[in-house]
């Protein structure tokens, strides 16, 4: 959402949150300006590591996030998450 506000060069995004019973999915979609998915890898200086860190925390947690995008067509971000009781090997301690 902050990367829509930031970068989008529009003033509103779709958020959408979901469950599929096994997963809860989270999508923030504009129609902004979009870019070329290569700019999207973190600098070395580390800046530029939102979507890096994004993808690294779903991962960590059994899930992914996709993007899609392209200059001049908008952009959509997806977060799916795994939903995990402790029965799961979910660590409940961490919720
Ligand atoms: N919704 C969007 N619309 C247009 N461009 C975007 C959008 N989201 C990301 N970008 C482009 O992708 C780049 C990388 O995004 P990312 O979130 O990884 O880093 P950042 O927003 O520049 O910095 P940080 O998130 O670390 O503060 C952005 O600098 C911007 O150029
Ligand atoms: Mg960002």
């Amino acid at each position: 959402m902050t990367n829509a506000a930031r970068h989008a060069r529009v003033n509103e995004a779709t958020v959408t949150l979901r469950s599929t019973g096994d997963a809860v999915i989270a999508e923030i979609r504009d129609e902004g300006c979009g870019f070329e998915l290569r700019d999207s890898v973190a600098e070395p200086d580390g800046s530029h590591v939102g979507l890096v860190a994004m993808r690294e925390r779903a991962a960590l947690v059994g899930g992914d996030v996709t993007v899609r995008t392209s200059p001049g067509k908008g952009t959509a971000v997806r977060a799916a998450v795994p939903i995990m009781g402790p029965e799961d090997g979910g660590d409940s301690e961490r919720w």
